[in-house]
């Protein structure tokens, strides 16, 4: 047994994590001291014994007041109330000068903006076996997310003549496979130099009972990732900071794995975060259900803040307006853009992101070394959350996007009721549908089509790109 291993566990009565030592050959038991020696069970059993310490979320919802955005409508001025949300609060309608798209442009031609792919979560619920970036999504191509994320890269960077970096985050679940298949795939046309894969950091989970720390075999701790707020500290760690700075980057696009709509360095939206002299922008739909699953983007004391669905109790989330209106209507899309010094500030605040508790079925060994597969939740894990860093932020804005042209999220597996990807699929397909149309091209009905960014990045380069009298009879991809 070993003793240095014993005196870090029995202060917080973590001995059991030994209990197989004897039965691992020395690659295991060299694993698993490893992961015991990084590991902080004092910070784990604060975070275990606060468990249900999460604040008075029903006190801060009472107190939430629905916060003013702008709308993008693809006009670049910023109108109160548009074609595509209920009303709800006007917003900041003529406070600023109506030039986002310039401003934007201006910006990416000097080469400040980067981008920050998080795909680190383990995706349990489309049930796909691969980092989720590597599910094919193109609804003709088969083109996987990942490459509909980096060719839109690419193609800005071309589009502006610089370079846009991509830093993307794993998880020691996705890592391994994404870094080959990337190499693989010669990373979809981006430069090496402008590709940082990172990984971020993991935490264990515990008993909920007990607080004890789980094996999910006789030599391993069960680890998770430690959320996308992870993203902070692990860009801090692995040098993506150091990176930025030394790139001269100033503005950083975040966007998740799962969004095969998402408008990557879209130029209304960076324009508005640039105009509000923003460190934190964040894109939001208008809930189409009150209790729908994305967090609740809310201003609470003048700050802005985000109530996960979980936490805003149900008759909160279902007042309405007096024009029958969702009163919290904010629904965040997880699309943000950060400044670059804001995220080195915050990386040096140890409570800028706190933890949130998880309860969920965590596959254990028993005493005996049985593995349990509990058929109810069983354990906690801690997650850290980026939006979190939101009321941390000077001068945030809240940026109305219609869902249509960003949104459509590839959550559940195909045949699900919600979030699958056959409605991120038929969502691509109408989006390419109307930007072909909007381009004089006569498409024929029930025929997909789907455009890849390389060929046109948005309506406007279709419409200069697209030969007249263009007649699509059958399924086509324009590449
Ligand atoms: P989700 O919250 O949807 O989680 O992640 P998930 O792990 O992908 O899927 P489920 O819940 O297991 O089905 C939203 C985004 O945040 C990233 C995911 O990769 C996805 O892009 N993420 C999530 C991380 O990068 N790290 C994490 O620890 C969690």
């Amino acid at each position: 047994m070993n003793a240095n291993l014993q005196a870090k566990l029995t202060p917080f009565n973590q001995q059991h994590l030994l209990s197989f030592w004897d039965r691992l050959d020395d690659a295991e038991r060299k694993n698993l001291a490893a992961q015991i020696e990084r590991l902080d069970f004092a910070a784990i059993n604060q975070l275990y014994r606060g468990r249900n310490e999460s604040g008075d979320f029903r006190e801060l919802a009472n107190r939430a007041a629905p916060p003013p955005a702008f709308r993008l409508d693809n006009s670049g001025l910023k109108t109160g109330l548009g074609p595509f949300c209920a009303q709800h609060p006007p917003g900041l309608s003529g406070k600023m000068d109506p030039t986002p798209f310039s401003r934007a442009e201006t910006a990416l031609r000097a080469g400040e903006v980067g981008t920050i792919l998080v795909a680190g979560g383990q995706g349990t619920r489309l049930g796909f076996d691969h980092p989720k970036g590597m599910y094919a999504i193109g609804p003709v191509s088969r083109r996987t997310l990942f490459q509909i994320h980096v060719e839109k890269i690419v193609a800005a960077a071309r589009c502006y003549g610089v370079k846009i970096p991509l830093y993307l985050m794993t998880s020691p679940a996705t890592h391994e496979e994404t870094i080959a298949f990337f190499r693989e795939h010669k990373n979809f046309g981006l430069p090496d130099e402008d590709l940082t894969i990172f990984r971020q950091g993991t935490m264990p989970a515990v008993e909920e009972a007990t607080g004890k720390v789980l094996l999910e075999a006789p030599g391993r701790i069960a680890l998770s990732p430690d959320g996308h707020g992870g993203m902070l500290s692990a860009m801090d760690r692995e040098g993506v900071l150091d990176d930025i700075e030394r790139r001269g980057l100033k503005h950083l696009f975040y966007f998740q794995v799962d969004n095969p709509l998402v408008d990557i360095c879209g130029r209304e939206f960076l324009g508005y975060h640039l105009l509000a002299g923003s460190e934190l922008s964040t894109q939001v739909i208008c809930k189409r259900d009150p209790l729908e699953r994305v967090g609740n983007v809310v201003e609470v004391d003048g700050r802005l803040m985000v109530i996960e669905y979980s936490d805003l109790p149900d008759d909160v989330a279902r007042r309405r307006n007096a024009d029958g209106s969702l009163t919290i209507w904010a629904g965040s899309i997880a699309v943000h853009l950060f400044s670059a010094a804001m995220l080195r500030r915050l990386s040096r605040n140890a409570d800028a992101l706190p933890f949130h508790v998880a309860r969920k079925k965590v596959a254990y060994l028993d005493d005996l070394g049985n593995l349990i597969e509990p058929a109810v939740p069983n354990a906690i894990k801690f997650e850290r959350f980026i939006f979190d860093l939101l009321p941390s932020a000077a001068n945030a804005i809240v940026v109305e996007i219609d869902p249509h042209e960003g949104f459509g999220p590839v959550k559940n597996a195909p045949g699900s009721a919600s979030d699958t990807p056959e409605i991120a699929q038929r969502m691509m397909i109408a989006q390419h549908r109307r930007w072909l149309e909007q381009a004089g091209a006569q498409v024929a009905e029930n025929i997909p089509v789907e455009i890849s960014p390389l060929y046109a990045l948005d309506a406007e380069e279709l419409a200069r790109k697209l030969p007249r009298g263009t007649r699509l009879e059958q399924a086509t991809y324009f590449a």
